[in-house]
């Protein structure tokens, strides 16, 4: 039996401009995913509830095609990272195989290979990924991504994180069906393209700020930032009932910033806290209001 572990993700600015050119910042976070292998007659999967066998056993296979590995393994899904949208989770999932088979079989790899070969799983559940979430999975920290027009021309650059981040998640308990997210805010752009235009600047100007903030190490200014880009997927119409329900008990909890986190439409919401103790008062008020989430920070 072999283990392997990857970190989970969050988009802490900057998430569906992204996919209109505008940059992003994304962070990797402290809570994991460990997958366990042991070599079996066929690929199989064990999982939580809502995790699909078939796209996990194609994520395993594409891995052990790239790796060229001639062996097949069942692989269970343990750890702390939720499979809730917007956590990375499959990425982190990919990414914790191709460690324990490296380990598995003595294999030494560096980091752009774990992220190439964590790749091909990815595309068993994203079909065409940006590649964020695996990069994020390898590396961890904080990282500005810059989508290309192909994906070999995305850009990844890392961001040197001058600050403790203290993160609550809240989850809606609502599948964020990113992909329909995504044609939404394209519809809204076809039908308002002076505002969205207005709108994309202004994300390009909060994820600069941001950029800027992270490097100086000023927490109060990234909460702001966060605050501001929330009320951009408002506008867009990415941010549901329940987003706004989350949002609301974390800023009452007095976070320096919440925001949706990735697609929205339900997923997953963000609060920035000033330190852990702050950081348990939000998770609490958001429990109050029956939603579910975590405290986690940044794995550097
Ligand atoms: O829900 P996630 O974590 O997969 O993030 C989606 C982020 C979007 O900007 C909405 C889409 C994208 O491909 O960048």
């Amino acid at each position: 039996m072999t283990i392997g572990r990857a970190c989970g993700k969050l988009i802490l600015l900057g998430e569906h401009f992204v996919v209109h050119g505008t940059p992003a910042i994304a962070v990797g976070i402290s809570n994991y995913c460990e997958v366990t292998l042991k070599e079996a007659k066929e690929n199989g999967f064990v999982g939580p509830e809502g995790t699909s066998q078939e796209l996990s056993k194609k994520s395993i296979s594409n891995i052990l095609t790239a790796m060229k590995i001639n062996k097949k393994y069942l692989v269970s899904y343990g750890g702390n990272l939720p499979i809730f949208g917007g956590l990375g989770s499959s990425a982190a999932f990919s990414v914790a195989i191709v460690r324990a088979l490296a380990k598995e079989h003595k294999i030494k790899l560096t980091n752009e290979q774990i992220n190439t070969y964590s790749y091909e799983g990815e595309k068993a559940f994203h079909g065409n990924p940006s590649g964020l979430d695996n990069t994020m999975a390898t590396y961890g920290g904080a990282i500005l991504f810059t989508r290309g027009r192909t994906e070999k021309e995305n850009k990844f650059e890392p961001l040197k994180l001058n600050c403790d981040l203290h993160l609550v998640v809240g989850i809606t308990g609502i599948f964020g069906p990113t992909a329909a997210m995504v044609s939404k805010v394209a519809e809204y752009k076809k039908q308002n393209q002076n505002e969205f235009e207005i709108l994309s600047k202004k994300a390009f100007e909060i994820v600069q700020k941001g950029k800027s903030l992270l490097e100086k190490g000023e927490i109060n200014g990234i909460g702001s930032l966060m605050d501001e880009n929330q009320v951009l997927l408002k506008k867009i119409g990415v941010s549901i009932k329940e987003n706004e329900q989350i949002i609301h008990a974390m800023k009452d909890a007095n976070a320096l910033g919440a925001k949706i986190t990735g697609g929205g439409g339900g997923g997953t919401c963000l609060a920035l806290a000033e330190d852990n103790g702050h950081a348990k008062e939000i998770l609490a008020a958001i429990k109050k209001q029956g939603f579910d989430g975590f405290v986690t920070e940044v794995k550097k």
